[in-house]
């Protein structure tokens, strides 16, 4: 009997001391914050000056999966915020837009296996967001890589031969090209790969879970939301992220020019930018 309750009292300990660790974890990564990160924290504070600075600029823009729910709130910011003369999307289908898009979005429908016919789409556009991506349950191992890879990396490419300076990328918490999960290897790949591009510019964006009531129904992605919610409640930049802050960063770093040619916006970074920054 005694011998019961000092193992359960063993595995109680052991439990406590896991959730101390993982707690310390969370409150680490929470309250650390890069030099990059903080400069860019406080450049954003002057939004209007930024905007208006930008605005002079005349530049157009391009979006490819404007249609996701990133890409949707990224076009809603872009549109809102009036700091392009042109925001084109690219995308395998035309898209419903909402009310005063129409003026300055253009759309272009392209076969994403056949992107070299579509180059033309790609020209005259001096920044690049992509928020292209599927899943590997919706399209396979083969299907994942070649959209989260291939079309990614030859919209990149097709972009930097149209004259694109800023290409800006929505990767992943944890992308790392020598992982040995199939998806932060795909996602540190690509990243990789558009390095290699040479952007005159080129902005990664890490954000950890989406928080996001999605379209589509993922029952797993569902599920592991559910189980963040309670926890971004007590550590908001660990593990996830609300959808809202995603799209408000790559706006706002878009502003932010500091000559950084590659930079890389992990998730605390994303929402610190996401949040902190005048609606
Ligand atoms: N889910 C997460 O929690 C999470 C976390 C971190 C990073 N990310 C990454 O962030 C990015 C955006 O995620 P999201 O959830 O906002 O995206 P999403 O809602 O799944 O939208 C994906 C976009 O990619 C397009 N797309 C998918 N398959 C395509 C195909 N075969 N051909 C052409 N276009 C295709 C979709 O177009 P249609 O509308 O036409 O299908 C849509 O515009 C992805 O790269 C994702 O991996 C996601």
């Amino acid at each position: 009997m005694i011998g019961v309750e000092g193992k359960c009292g063993k595995i109680v300990l052991f439990l406590s001391a896991l959730l101390v660790v993982f707690a310390g974890i969370l409150h680490h990564l929470e309250n650390s914050e890069t030099p990059a990160a903080s400069l860019r924290r406080r450049m954003a504070h002057d939004m209007h000056a930024l905007e208006e600075g930008y605005r002079q600029k005349n530049r157009s823009c391009f979006v490819l999966g404007a249609s996701g729910e990133t890409g949707r709130e990224l076009l809603r910011e872009l549109v809102r915020r009036r700091i392009f003369a042109k925001i084109t999307l690219i995308g395998r289908r035309r898209l419903e837009l909402e009310d005063g898009a129409q003026h300055s979005v253009v759309q272009e429908v392209v076969d994403f296996e056949k992107l070299d016919d579509y180059a033309a789409a790609f020209q005259g556009h001096d920044v690049g967001y992509c928020c292209l991506g599927t899943t590997k349950a919706k399209a396979g191992t083969e299907g994942f890589i070649r959209v989260d890879h291939d079309y990614v990396l030859k919209s990149a490419q097709l972009a930097k031969a149209g004259g694109c300076s800023h290409f800006n990328l929505e990767s992943s918490q944890g992308a790392d090209k020598t992982s040995g999960f199939l998806y932060l290897q795909v996602k540190g790949q690509v990243e990789a790969d558009i390095e290699g591009l040479g952007f005159e510019r080129y902005s990664i964006f890490r954000p950890a879970v989406l928080m996001v009531d999605r379209q589509e129904s993922r029952p797993a992605e569902w599920v592991i939301r559910k189980f963040l919610s309670p926890i971004s409640f007590f550590f908001p930049t660990a593990l996830s992220i609300p959808i809202k802050f995603v799209a408000r960063a790559m706006v706002v770093n878009t502003l932010i020019e500091k000559g950084e040619k590659v930079e890389i916006l992990e998730n605390k970074e994303i929402y610190n930018l996401g949040k902190n920054v005048e609606k």
